[in-house]
């Protein structure tokens, strides 16, 4: 099974109504790549408004508790962003195991319970600045992967896996092409080992400050199936030349 490319924007907290505009406008030139897979996470207060003004768009939430329903307050469960129409949803993005204390057993859980409700799951995973630089980079991700990663034997393309660098995240830095590449084939590694042929199918994204000028190089590194794109995923000028960039598949 060919892997298809997966463009999703992390819109963060950010976004308004008056932002539903771009939202439409990016599915609209979304439309453009018929053979790329788009999305956008957008924040809580937004899903259901546009996914019900683009019900061919995939919209996707940006946490989700691990439990269906009960007393967490402000807490959102797999069932809820379901029925606000999203269709998938990120988990353990490195901003929520750092402003609010996610473990990887919390992550794997809340992933675990995303694709029982039947949402797609993006899995993030990335090591700070501190390891990289101590030149651990790989075991540390692949060991964060393997105690991220939800028990899973649904179709491969729903379980995505985000690599994203912490010290990349918003910065404007990126890793070289080289270290992407030996990331992504270390996860993909671990992926065909944890899942046999599945593995070699699940999708792993890159994510850092992925922009126009970056994405073409990145997107045709092997085992880079996509992207996760914050900042630049906000206006449809920006995200529209990422999505555009996927080498033609
Ligand atoms: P960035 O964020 O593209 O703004 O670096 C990426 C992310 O946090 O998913």
């Amino acid at each position: 099974m060919a892997r298809r490319y997966l463009v999703a924007g992390n819109w963060k907290m950010h976004g308004l109504a008056s932002d539903l505009g771009e939202v439409a406008a990016i599915a609209s030139g979304a439309e453009r790549r018929p053979d790329v897979d788009v999305a956008l996470c957008l924040p809580a207060t937004l899903i259901e408004r546009a996914a019900r003004a683009l019900p061919a768009f995939a919209i996707g939430g940006q946490d989700v508790h691990a439990e269906d329903k009960g007393a967490h307050t402000g807490d959102i469960g797999a069932a809820m962003l379901s029925d606000a129409g999203a269709s998938l949803t990120i988990v353990g993005h490195s901003e929520r195991r750092a402003d609010h204390g996610e473990s990887d057993e919390g992550v794997q859980a809340k992933a675990a319970a995303a694709l029982a409700s039947g949402l797609d799951v993006i899995l993030c995973v990335g090591e700070s600045l501190e390891v990289r630089k101590s030149g651990q980079a790989i075991p540390e991700v692949e060991r964060q992967l393997l105690a991220s990663l939800p028990e899973f034997e649904g179709n491969p393309s729903r379980l995505s896996v985000a690599y994203e660098p912490i010290w990349a995240i918003g910065t404007g830095l990126v890793p070289s092409l080289e270290d992407i590449a030996a990331m992504h084939g270390a996860l993909r590694q671990q992926l065909v080992d944890r899942f046999g042929a599945a593995g070699g199918d699940m999708r792993i994204l890159y994510g850092g400050s992925v922009k126009a000028s970056n994405a073409g190089e990145i997107l045709a590194i092997d085992d880079v199936d996509g992207a996760l794109v914050g900042g630049a995923s906000l206006k449809s000028a920006d995200f529209l030349p990422i999505v555009e960039a996927a080498p033609q598949s």
